[in-house]
């Protein structure tokens, strides 16, 4: 089966999304990502043998318990890659919860799979946190830059399934894993609030 690690997007932010597709809409090359399937992979595993689910459920349960909630930035469009022929438009998205979450995933598949690991397809890859809005299926022309002022609360994150059909991915989620953990928890800071031993 084939599995990725994903964070999915709460209302506000996808209808924020969803009003930047309108720009791609009159070209037909640009396939937009369906609303509801709009997500932010935090570590792709590819085609995975079934009885391995145990082990990445079990892994997403215990980086829950250990993370902590955060707040995330969405900033403007981009394009994969960034020079030549497009094959992707993305919302770029920041926050150090992020990074946390994906290299606590990587490591823990790694100590799952050791050296195989490295055939997963995009391991040598580095991480940058992005949500794809649309895939670029024929000719079609850039579109200018789309910038967000937005801001969101990461809650938890997913194992999702995903099954490639002819008219698109079809993607499941498996399971949902809640941040209840103290690593990372952002301090909030008033004014002339300083971080303690300062
Ligand atoms: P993308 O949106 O940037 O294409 C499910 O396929 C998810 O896994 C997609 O969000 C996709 O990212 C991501 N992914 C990362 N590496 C991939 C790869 N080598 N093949 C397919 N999907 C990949």
């Amino acid at each position: 089966m084939r599995l990725f690690y994903a964070v999915f997007l709460p209302e506000e932010v996808r209808a924020a999304l969803v009003e930047a597709q309108t720009k791609v809409r009159p070209f037909r090359g640009w396939k937009p990502v369906p609303p509801h399937q709009l997500h932010l992979t935090l570590l792709f595993l590819g085609e995975r043998p079934e009885e391995e689910l145990p082990d990445y459920l079990a892994l997403g349960h215990r980086l829950a318990r250990l993370e902590a909630p955060f707040r995330a930035r969405l900033r403007g469009t981009g394009y994969f890659p960034n020079e030549g022929t497009p094959r992707v438009w993305f919302a770029k998205a920041e926050a150090e919860g992020f990074l946390r979450l994906a290299e606590g995933l990587r490591a823990g598949v790694e100590e799952l799979l050791g050296e195989e690991a490295v055939r997963i397809p995009g391991w040598d890859k580095p991480f940058k946190p992005h949500i794809t809005l649309a895939r670029r299926k024929a000719p079609a022309p850039w579109v200018p830059p789309v910038l967000f002022g937005l801001e969101w609360p990461v809650e938890g994150f997913a194992l999702v399934r995903s099954e490639l059909k002819p008219k698109g991915p079809v993607y499941t989620v498996l399971e949902k894993f809640s941040l209840r953990g103290e690593h990372g928890r952002e301090q909030a800071q008033g004014p002339g609030e300083r971080p303690e031993g300062d």
